[in-house]
Order: structure tokens, then C-alpha cells, then sequence
């Protein structure tokens, strides 16, 4: 399968899953989620997972003057419970149906930013190096290709400022094999990948949380550039 036609495979699955009940495919916790359960399931998820390590988030900046970037939206769950705590949050995702869906969701949100992507890459965001955090969960664990973890991967590193975070969770459970044209089971990770990838793409993997498992959570942080050497 080429390349493309994987990219154009995720926004279709993607999409159609967003036609059928986007809330659902997001969170497979209910069928039917009404506006406040889904907001707090959103709530819960930025309680577990930012507001308990905001030292390695944040890193000294008061988190209402941080821009923050957020990688496979869906329907604006997670999104809208990060911009109850960031300045500014800027969300991708491949699905424009899910996109849609986030736009309506998040209507009252005026530090959303919402923007459909190609499904590997952040040209759709214009600005450089001005992101203080990024974070991604139940995303990659759905991506079929590697290559396509890792060019998000290195975009990440072009839009972080040095020394930021990119908090993302990966399918650990290495199991199985994923099909090129499987957009829901994706791909996986050993802790030697993890962390190859991480080296790779300039960033150090820190620490790794989950290893074997399906929620296994990786701290990327991008490493700063080396400072120059005034010595001839
Ligand atoms: C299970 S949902 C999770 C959504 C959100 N992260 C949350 O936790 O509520 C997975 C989302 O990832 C998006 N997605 C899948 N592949 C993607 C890709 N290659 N690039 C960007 N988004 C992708 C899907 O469109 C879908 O909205």
C-alpha cells in the first residue's frame, strides 16, 4: 500500500467512523454520550494525565501564557478540558467530519484552535518553534505506519521550543501485527523503539510509563541545541 493511499485510508475510516457516531469511536467507554459526560470524560483524562505532572509540563511557566498542541483531536474531548487549563491550544486531526464535530463542541472556546491535517504532518500550523507543550492520547495506537509516528514525531521537534515536552501514548503491546490498511489497530512499540525513535528525532526519552502495554505512555523532550563552542 503507498503511502498516500494509507494517509487517504485514515481520513476516510476516520471520517466515516465520525459520521456513525464520532462520540463512540472516540471513547468506546459509552455508545451515547450527552455534552457534559462527554466534557467530563475530557476533564478526567487532563486530570490523569497533565494536571498530575505539570512540573514536567509546564516547567515553571504559569500554564495560562502556554501555547500547547495537540495531535488527533476527534470530536474535541481532551481539547476542550486542555483549554480550560492552557492559554492557547492548538489541535490537529486527519477526520474534517471530526473536526467539524470538535468545532461545535468547542463553539465556546475562543483559544481553540482547530485545523484538519493531512495525517502526518503540521504544515497546517504556520508557526515555528512557539509551542511550550504537545500531547497526543488513543492517536498513534490507531496509526498503522511507523513512518507516519515518526514524521509526527519530528514535526513535533520543529514546533516545540527547546527543552519542551510532547507527552504521547503509543500501542505498546507488541503482541500482534498490524495490516498497512488497518485504521484501527495500529502499530506498536517495544521500549527500545520508543526510545530509538526518540534519539532519532532529537529528543530524549525521559521516561516511559507502560511498556508491554496498550497505553504505554512516552515524555519526549526535546533536547536543547548544543550550545555553540566559542573555542576555536
Ligand atoms: C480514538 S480517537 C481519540 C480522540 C482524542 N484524542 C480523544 O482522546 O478524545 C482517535 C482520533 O485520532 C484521529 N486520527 C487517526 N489517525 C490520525 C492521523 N494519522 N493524524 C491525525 N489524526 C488521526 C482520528 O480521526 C480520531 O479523531
Amino acid at each position: 500500500m503507498k503511502f498516500e493511499e494509507q494517509l487517504d485510508k485514515m481520513r476516510l475510516d476516520w471520517d466515516e467512523r465520525a459520521r456513525q457516531n464520532a462520540r463512540f469511536f472516540v471513547n468506546t467507554g459509552r455508545e451515547q454520550w450527552t455534552d457534559e459526560e462527554f466534557r467530563e470524560s475530557g476533564r478526567h483524562t487532563v486530570e490523569e494525565e497533565i494536571l498530575t505532572d505539570m512540573i514536567n509540563i509546564c516547567q515553571g511557566k504559569d500554564p495560562k501564557q502556554m501555547k500547547v498542541l495537540e495531535i488527533g483531536c476527534g470530536a474535541g474531548r481532551v481539547t476542550r478540558a486542555l483549554s480550560e487549563v492552557f492559554g492557547e491550544v492548538w489541535a490537529v486531526d486527519v477526520s474534517g467530519e471530526m473536526i467539524r464535530q470538535a468545532g461545535e463542541f468547542l463553539r465556546d472556546r475562543p483559544n481553540v484552535h482547530l485545523l484538519q491535517n493531512n495525517g502526518t504532518d503540521l504544515r497546517a500550523i504556520t508557526e515555528n518553534e512557539s509551542f511550550d507543550f504537545a500531547f497526543s492520547t488513543i492517536v498513534f495506537q490507531h496509526i498503522p505506519s511507523r513512518d507516519v509516528i515518526v514524521r509526527y514525531v519530528r514535526e513535533v521537534h520543529r514546533l516545540l521550543r527547546s527543552g519542551a515536552l510532547f507527552k504521547f501514548q503509543v500501542q505498546g503491546d507488541t503482541s500482534f501485527e498490524t495490516k498497512p490498511d488497518d485504521t484501527w489497530l495500529g502499530v506498536s512499540f517495544s521500549d527500545a523503539q520508543a526510545v530509538e525513535m526518540a534519539e532519532s528525532c532529537g529528543f530524549e526519552a525521559r521516561h516511559r510509563h507502560g511498556a508491554g502495554q496498550q497505553y504505554f505512555w512516552l515524555w519526549y523532550f526535546k533536547k536543547p541545541r548544543r550550545a555553540m563552542n566559542s573555542v576555536a
